[in-house]
């Protein structure tokens, strides 16, 4: 474990299928911190599931909450947290990452391919942005969203056939 003082805030983001909750539940293993998931704190604020609020509510609802729950937990959350794969399109979450990286927290852009993502995906309900074509639309929004991960990353790091255990590892190195 790092020392306690080297111990960092670490914020991950990344595509669906990235690995994003379990490397954050790794991450706060290995370090004896808390994690905390964005999407958890959406599902929580709405009182149910993501993908409710997509149908009842629409898309522009839940990036809405999910931009507050994304602000409140980057000011108030010590350890580590995963945001959902689309919280960074919002250009508030854009700003307020540059704060936290120039107060020392890091930024993890948690990359994988599709033929490694689809299975963790599983491509299903639960994730709304996927339905019709899930393998088309991942890429698509890999794409577009790609520039926009790197620029708000202090680090990448390639998940592709990694245990979430051995992704932590990668990322204590990159320290
Ligand atoms: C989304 C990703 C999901 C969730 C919502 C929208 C996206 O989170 O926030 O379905 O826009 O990529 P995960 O990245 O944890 O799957």
């Amino acid at each position: 474990m790092l020392p306690t003082p080297q111990r960092p805030r670490i914020v991950l983001v990344g595509p669906p299928g990235s690995g994003k909750s379990t490397v954050a539940a790794a991450l706060a293993d290995r370090w004896q911190l808390a994690a905390r998931d964005t999407d958890t704190d959406v599902e929580t604020a709405a009182g149910k599931p993501i993908a409710e609020i997509f149908v009842d509510d629409g898309e522009p609802h839940f990036r809405a909450l999910e931009r507050d729950a994304v602000l409140r937990a980057l000011a108030e959350h010590d350890g580590v947290l995963a945001l959902g794969g689309g919280a960074v399109l919002h250009a508030d979450t854009q700003t307020a990452l540059a704060s936290y990286r120039a107060d020392g927290g890091v930024v993890v852009f948690l990359d994988v391919t599709l033929a490694h993502a689809a299975p963790r995906v599983g491509f299903n309900q639960s994730r709304p942005l996927l339905l019709g074509n899930p393998r088309a639309q991942w890429q698509a929004l890999m794409e577009a969203r790609r520039p926009v991960y790197e620029q708000v990353a202090t680090v990448r790091v390639l998940t592709d056939g990694l245990r979430p255990a051995d992704v932590a590892v990668l990322i204590e190195q990159e320290l």
